[in-house]
């Protein structure tokens, strides 16, 4: 079945996910009769393209990689994501998929949230890596696609490519999650095991943007946003509590951290950025001791992992011992072969 793709954003994950794609196409067709085009791109500097029939996207990779326009490679017919999500929409393809991976807003979500409600009002399913939709907005997208009989998808709006959202819809029926726990924001804990360890916060902070992994903007990790965001959309999915991250009761990295950190190790403890939530109350992103014996204390560098407490098989924990680009390129590929399976046997 061939899948029709606009990537709006193409910046590092959407630049590591058209490699992915390429590497996998063949298990792609083989294993999931899936057959794919890129035919738009959309970024805010580096120019806006659509091509009805496919585009060439390593080599639009390595332009915009080399500081060039989109543009500059074949003359757009559209000339800003609205445009190529409508251009994609009238593609006629069985499947279309926007993917969306712009920078998190963390004002309000948006565009991101523009985006979705445009494809999906045009008739194109969503995957995003994106955690604005699900975090400000996910009770209405979800009940928008689902009502038009698309797909919104988000796997990799936390933990990268580990499953957690696909883990609880797929492989959990009837369980209900009633709390979660969690270090879900690799940057700061990579930053918080060097501090510990007596290094500057600078290097580790520059170690993290080297490997396109740090937020566009660093400080929505280091002020604990991006964990509060990830919060936020965990809640909103598990426990239908319809807040924003702005809801979330949030601490990050200050001046005193580093010399708690080395204190708390010297103490046989560990400082983390944990993530919390539970039914009926707030979620919170908060620096916190942790015991040696504490699951998460265990955790160093960019390790994550998430507690998820449920009704029926009590505790259950995920872990992300490393993550990188490809993790959350990955995700993209398991929700757009998500969007596929769903589509049967049809088209
Ligand atoms: N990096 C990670 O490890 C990681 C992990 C999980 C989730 N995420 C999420 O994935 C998303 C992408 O991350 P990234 O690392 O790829 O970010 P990035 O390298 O900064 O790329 C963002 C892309 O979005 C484009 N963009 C921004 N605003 C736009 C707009 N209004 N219309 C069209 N394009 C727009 C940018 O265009 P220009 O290049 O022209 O500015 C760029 O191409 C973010 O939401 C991030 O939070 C990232």
């Amino acid at each position: 079945m061939r899948v029709d793709l606009a990537l709006i954003g193409f910046g590092n994950v959407a630049r590591r996910f058209v490699r992915l794609l390429d590497e996998q196409r063949h298990r792609l067709a083989d294993d999931h009769a899936l057959d794919y085009r890129i035919v738009g791109i959309a970024t805010r500097r580096h120019g806006t393209t659509h091509q009805p029939d496919g585009l060439d996207a390593a080599l639009a990779a390595s332009h915009v990689e080399a500081g060039g326009r989109l543009d500059e490679i074949a003359a757009p017919r559209a000339t800003d994501a609205f445009e190529v999500i409508a251009a994609l929409a009238t593609s006629t393809a069985p499947l279309r998929v926007v993917v969306e991976t712009t920078t998190l807003d963390i004002e309000n979500g948006r565009p991101a949230i523009d985006h979705v409600d445009a494809a999906l009002a045009s008739g194109c399913h969503v995957v995003t890596a994106n955690k604005g939709p699900a975090a400000f907005a996910y009770g209405r997208l979800h009940a928008t696609a689902e009502a038009a009989g698309l797909s919104f998808l988000f796997e990799g709006a936390v933990m990268d490519g580990v499953p957690i959202f696909n883990l609880v819809r797929e492989t959990m029926p009837t369980a209900a999650v009633q709390r979660f726990r969690g270090i879900v924001n690799s940057t700061t804990n990579h930053i918080l095991t060097a501090l510990e360890d007596g290094e500057a916060f600078a290097p580790a902070l520059a170690r993290m943007q080297a490997l396109g992994i740090a937020e566009a903007d660093p400080s929505l990790d280091v002020d604990g946003w991006d964990a509060a965001a990830k919060a936020a959309a965990l809640a909103n999915v598990f426990m239908d509590a319809g807040i924003t991250p702005h809801d979330v009761v949030r601490e990050g990295l200050g001046p005193g951290t580093a010399e708690r950190a080395r204190e708390a190790k010297a103490r046989g403890q560990r400082l983390r950025l944990i993530a919390s939530g539970a039914r009926g109350q707030r979620p919170s992103v908060a620096l916190t001791e942790l015991a040696p014996g504490d699951l998460l204390a265990g955790l160093s560098g960019q390790a994550n992992a998430l507690i998820l407490t449920t009704d029926i098989l009590d505790d259950i924990a995920i872990c992300q011992l490393g993550g990188d680009l490809c993790h959350t390129a990955y995700a993209l590929l398991s929700d757009l072969v998500t969007v596929r399976r769903r589509a049967g046997a049809s088209g």
